[in-house]
């Protein structure tokens, strides 16, 4: 029989997506399918969630067939009084998978990202937001809702964190499903005074050290943690950074205690939105046999980017722009690389500061730098097709999913040596090179002077056209599907159901 899991996330693509936790839910059912796993996607209610939602219903009336469906029916179930508000579940599908989704007015009928408001600010009820949704999460999972049956909770980053809290501390029937905690990104982790803990109906025992209690204040990715199963990252490398002060942010003592329980499972990419030979985003479509084709990509980057025409290195960035990404060595090494004879095209959003320098870059150097701040999603395809390289100087990076990307699509990574990264991208030093092996450049630090030496390597790479078609070749033959990494999450699961 096939083992059924509900998958807890903020996000998922298509449907919302402010980063890879938006790409790595969506590509889940799909991924896991293959290997006698069936997935529930479980979402908020935000607008253009419920807006898909309606959408596809009513193309459905009229006979068509959408990414999502559902038929906007009877909700299947009702929560008069959830956290102080009322909520319902409502039924759809995405990309043929099913999906469930909380539609809770109060909780998510807002203006703005999955988050905050238009103007990027935290809403300050996040905290019983999020509670809500673990809360309904644990409840359908748990057995609370007629006809819905999981063996597999798995809940995804802090906001679904409390989800495996409530299946520990308050479950709603007697068998409960097994549980999985997956860390995308340990530096957001829902952090609350403990005055809230009054409010998320939980026994009192629940505020203690091996339960939501963090640092006299409530965790809810540390709840998630301490409660669930099994934990997982979506790296090897960075399932052993977390044990380390340096990455684990505070929760390097706990994940130590849990370490059996942890592993890296490495992210893939979903290949039926990231293929260079189908995507419907480029100018011109090419694989390993047509790397020539690029060309008319690299031109629509320039004048996308009012970067001067020319054969030179075209530089890429596709990021949040935060110091994770390391986008403040990046903007001070501008100048560099422009000396280097290469041109830069960033497609970015995040930190005003950060905005503003490559604003101001793109100013200083025209013609050089081009940057288009804001998120455009059909953008950052072009640029992975028509780009020579993408810059990634993460400070720390879980898995990363740009060089990913970069690599299926010949755009050659030149990252940071940590997380995924050092575990996805093979360096070009003499000896990778001259197996054939190397995909692209890693470099140790994050510093200005090793990213400056980065930069210089891919542009005396890129001088010598036919190495660095080699490189791209290998990049692109290398194995980022789903499959391996389906099967290990589908293991996952059948060792826990056997415990
Ligand atoms: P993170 O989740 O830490 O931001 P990842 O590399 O895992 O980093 O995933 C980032 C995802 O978001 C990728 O799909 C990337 O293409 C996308 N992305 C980031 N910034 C933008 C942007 N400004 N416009 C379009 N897509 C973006
Ligand atoms: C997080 C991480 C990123 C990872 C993504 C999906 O946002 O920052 O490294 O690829 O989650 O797992």
């Amino acid at each position: 029989m096939a083992i059924s899991v509900l998958s807890v996330a903020s996000e998922a693509y298509p449907l919302v997506k402010t980063g890879g936790l938006g790409d790595v839910v969506g590509a889940l059912p799909a991924a896991l399918a293959p290997h006698g796993v069936d997935v529930t996607t479980f979402l908020p209610g935000y607008p253009r969630v419920l807006a898909a939602l309606e959408a596809a219903s009513s193309q459905q009336e009229h006979g068509g067939s959408g990414e999502v469906s559902h038929a906007l029916g009877a909700p299947l179930h009702r929560w008069p009084d959830l956290l102080g508000a009322p909520a319902q579940l409502l039924e759809g599908e995405i990309a043929g998978h099913r999906l469930l989704v909380l539609d809770a007015p109060g909780y998510f009928a807002r203006e703005g990202g999955p988050y905050g408001d238009p103007a990027g600010r935290d809403w300050d009820d996040n905290w019983r937001r999020f509670a809500a949704f673990a809360r309904a999460a644990a409840d359908v999972a748990g057995g609370a809702v007629a006809g819905e049956r999981y063996d597999v909770l798995h809940a995804h980053d802090w906001q679904s964190g409390l989800a495996p809290a409530y299946l520990r501390f308050a479950p709603p029937a007697p068998a409960v499903p097994r549980t999985v905690m997956t860390i995308h990104n340990i530096a957001f982790q829902g952090r609350y005074d403990a005055g809230i803990f009054a409010s998320l109906a939980l026994p009192a025992l629940a505020f203690a050290v091996d339960g939501v209690e963090y640092y006299g204040g409530v965790g809810y990715l540390k709840a998630g943690l301490e409660s669930a199963d099994a934990i997982t990252t979506v790296s090897p490398t960075y399932a052993r950074e977390i044990l380390s002060p340096d990455f684990g942010m505070g929760l390097e003592g706990l994940i130590r205690t849990r370490q059996r329980r942890v592993s890296g499972i490495v992210n893939g990419i979903d290949t039926a939105v990231w293929s260079p030979s189908a995507d419907p985003s480029l100018p011109a479509r090419y694989d390993a046999a047509t790397l020539a084709r690029r060309a008319v990509n690299k031109r629509a980057v320039e004048q996308a980017f009012a970067l001067d025409p020319g054969e030179g290195a075209i530089f890429c960035v596709v990021s949040r722009l935060t110091w994770q990404k390391g986008m403040d060595v990046l903007a001070d090494a501008i100048p560099a690389l422009v000396e280097r004879g290469g041109r830069l095209a960033l497609l970015g959003s995040g930190d005003a500061w950060l905005e503003q320098a490559f604003r101001d870059a793109a100013e200083r150097f025209p013609g050089q730098i081009g940057v288009r701040l804001g998120y455009d999603e059909a953008l950052s395809h072009l640029l992975q097709a028509g780009s020579d390289a993408i810059l990634i100087p993460s400070r720390f990076e879980p898995c990363g999913l740009t060089q990913l990307y970069g690599l299926a699509y010949g755009c050659v990574p030149v990252v940071a040596r940590t997380g995924g990264l050092a575990d996805t991208v093979i360096h070009a030093n003499a000896a990778a090179l001259a197996a054939g092996v190397a995909t692209g450049i890693q470099f140790d630090t994050v510093t200005y002077e090793s990213l400056v030496g980065a930069i210089a390597l891919a542009t005396d790479l890129y001088a010598d056209a036919e190495r660095w078609e080699q490189i791209q070749r290998a990049g692109m033959a290398a194995d980022f599907s789903w499959a391996t990494s389906g099967r290990r999450y589908a293991s996952l699961y059948r060792e826990l159901l056997a415990a």
